[in-house]
Parts: structure tokens; C-alpha cells; sequence
């Protein structure tokens, strides 16, 4: 194992960014935050100080601003960067298509051309299973699966960022590259002192539950009932956050033992899916709670199944989710209690 235990985590405030700090500093590393808090709050902080007892280190700034991303890195020597920080929200891309385009891309081009200045890092990118698209016969996909056109310019962006890593692979370049390509994170850290924080209404099912069962929300629409699926709504591999943050921190480790420049991409799932209404009712169980939900009509872009082939995450980096998913819904719910109606 390289020396160094400096690493860059832009986002690192943010849902999965926090919970991977949080594992970061568990492991011996020294993670700097890079956020500008647009989507996250700066309370975030004193959570990953009261589960690791160590303050994180943290530079307010924006990544797509290079200047300003630079001087953290003369600030700083990294042995690599896990690049969290961009927009995620499916239906808002829709709408702010440029702004999405902008913020992602530029975001990236910004971490990999200093990590080329900065001599090769070791560089892990948050990528996503929306790049598949919808897929077309088999619903568990592996790496090697075609991709199809995204379904937003979220995924898009998270599309073309790929092509910009492989391209930059292809090319020469020293840094050494892993692309996680996340299926469902859910859940909060068990100590109830991290969790996801959604700016206004959520658009995701696990937070829009809890806000519903807290009172904060009136009601949970499931979004279509006539999927070809076993009882008619969506399924997703859904899987625990913490999980997801230990992902990165083997993928991580994985990279700073190469020898040499390598690029790789892998699912981080479990392989197998839940239902709209398993969730609801898995729900209903673990928090004593009955949840007001209805039926309506389906949401556009949305696929009907998708999970992750996990073998190459097993083989590669000895990953493999250890939650199950009522650990990760008991955690949601926790952290939700512990906000309140806020
Ligand atoms: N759902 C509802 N009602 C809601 C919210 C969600 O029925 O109020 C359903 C959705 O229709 C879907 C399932 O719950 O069937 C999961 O929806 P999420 O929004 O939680 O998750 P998605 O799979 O749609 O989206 C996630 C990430 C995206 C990523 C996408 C890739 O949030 O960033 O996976 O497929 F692009």
C-alpha cells in the first residue's frame, strides 16, 4: 500500500459522499471534502464527527470552478480523488438540461485534468445503472451489457462522463480510473447521525416513505401498477449505503495497489430486486407504521426492472453488499425519526 492517505471527496457532504468519509476515516485514510453545500448542509459535519470522533477536513468550493479546485490540490497531496460531487435528479435534468450538461461535465474535466497535472491519481467516479437505459431482454445486467440511450440528461451526463474516462484511458494517461456504477443506495448510517437530507420534496421511494409515515407528506403514489412484473409495480436493487460507501473504499484501495494506469467499471448492487409494494410493505413491518400510499399513474422515463450482476465487484475488489435491505429501511426510518417533521 502507496503512503499517502490524502484523498479528495468532492460531494463529500453530500448522501453517499457523507457515508464514505465516514468509512474513509474508519480505514486510517485523511479524506479533504470538496462541497459548496448547493445540495447538501454543512450540519453533515458534526454527524461524521460524532461517529468517527475526528473533525473532517473541508474547502468550500465549487469543482466546476478550476481555480478555485486547484488550489486545493497545491494545498494538498493526494493520492487520488472519488469524485461525488454533481447533479442527480432525474426529472429536474429534464427541465435544466444545460445546467445539468454543465455542472456534470465541466465538474469532471476539472478533477481529471488535475489529476493529470498532479502525476496519475487514483481516481473512482459515481457513476450510475441508469446508463444502461432500459434494458432490452435480460434485466440483470452485467458490465458488458449494452448500454441504451439514456432516459434523461441526467443519465446522459453520467454516459458521456464515461466516454470522457475511457477516452482519457485510451489516450495514455497515467491516472488509474474505476467507474462504480451504483444501482439503488438506500438507507442511512445505523447511528442515526448521517442519512439522506432531500432538498424540498423528495423524488425518491425510501425518502418519500419516511416523509409520508412522519407526517411530512400527505401520501405515497406508487408510480403505475401495470409492469409486467409480479404484482404489477417497478423493481430495483435496492441496497444499503453503507454498503455502497464500503464499495468505494475496496475499489479505492484496489486502485492505489496497481502498478500502473487501468481503467475499470463495475456494478455495485446486490442481484436482487424488491418491489414498489415489497418496500412499502417490508416498510410497514420494521417501523409499526401504516403507510397512505395509492396507485397512480406511471412515472415517464421510469424502468420496469433492472439489477446488477455483482460478480465482477466480488471478483475485482472482494465486494459484496452485507446488508440486506430491512437493515437499510430500520436505518432510514431511524434517521428519519431522528429529524423529525423537519
Ligand atoms: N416510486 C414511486 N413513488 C414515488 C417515488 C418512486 O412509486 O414517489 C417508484 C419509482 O417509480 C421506481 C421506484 O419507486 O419504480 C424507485 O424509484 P427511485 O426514484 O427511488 O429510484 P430510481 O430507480 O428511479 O432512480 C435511481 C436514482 C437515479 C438513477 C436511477 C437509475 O435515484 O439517480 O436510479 O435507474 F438514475
Amino acid at each position: 500500500m502507496k503512503k499517502n492517505r490524502n484523498i479528495l471527496v468532492t460531494g463529500g457532504a453530500g448522501y453517499i459522499g457523507s457515508h464514505t468519509v465516514v468509512e474513509l476515516i474508519n480505514k486510517g485514510f485523511n479524506p479533504v471534502i470538496v462541497d459548496d453545500f448547493r445540495n447538501s448542509d454543512p450540519k453533515v459535519l458534526d454527524g461524521i464527527k460524532s461517529i468517527t470522533g475526528k473533525e473532517a477536513l473541508l474547502r468550500v468550493v465549487d469543482v466546476t470552478n478550476k481555480k478555485q479546485l486547484k488550489a486545493v490540490f497545491e494545498e494538498f497531496s493526494f493520492s487520488g480523488i472519488i469524485h461525488f460531487a454533481a447533479y442527480k435528479a432525474v426529472n429536474e435534468s429534464v427541465d435544466k438540461p444545460l445546467a445539468y450538461y454543465r455542472n456534470n461535465i465541466d465538474g469532471l474535466l476539472n478533477c481529471l485534468e488535475l489529476a493529470e497535472e498532479f502525476n496519475g491519481l487514483n481516481f473512482v467516479f459515481s457513476s450510475s445503472c441508469t446508463v444502461y437505459g432500459e434494458p432490452k431482454d435480460i434485466k440483470v445486467v452485467t458490465e458488458l451489457t449494452e448500454t441504451q440511450e439514456a432516459s434523461s440528461p441526467y443519465g446522459a451526463t453520467k454516459q458521456m462522463c464515461e466516454r470522457i474516462i475511457s477516452d482519457v484511458h485510451k489516450s495514455g494517461s497515467p491516472i488509474r480510473l474505476l467507474n462504480l456504477r451504483y444501482f439503488n443506495p438506500v438507507g442511512a448510517h445505523p447511528s442515526a447521525e448521517i442519512g439522506e437530507l432531500p432538498i424540498g420534496k423528495p423524488n425518491n421511494l425510501i425518502p418519500f416513505i419516511n416523509q409520508t409515515a412522519a407526517g411530512i407528506l400527505n401520501e405515497l403514489i406508487v408510480f403505475g401498477n401495470d409492469y409486467s412484473t409480479e404484482d404489477g409495480t417497478c423493481i430495483r436493487d435496492y441496497f444499503h449505503v453503507v454498503d455502497l460507501a464500503e464499495a468505494h473504499i475496496k475499489g479505492y484501495e484496489w486502485l492505489n495497489n496497481l502498478d500502473g494506469p487501468k481503467l475499470e467499471t463495475i456494478n455495485v448492487g446486490t442481484g436482487n430486486g424488491s418491489s414498489v409494494l415489497e418496500i412499502i410493505h417490508i416498510f410497514e413491518k420494521i417501523s409499526n407504521e401504516s403507510l397512505k400510499w395509492k396507485f397512480g399513474p406511471r412515472r415517464e422515463g421510469d424502468i420496469e426492472q433492472i439489477y446488477a450482476d455483482t460478480s465482477k465487484a466480488q471478483e475485482l475488489i472482494s465486494w459484496s453488499a452485507e446488508r440486506t435491505i430491512e437493515d437499510a429501511i430500520t436505518d432510514a426510518w431511524n434517521w428519519q425519526k431522528k429529524l423529525g417533521n423537519e
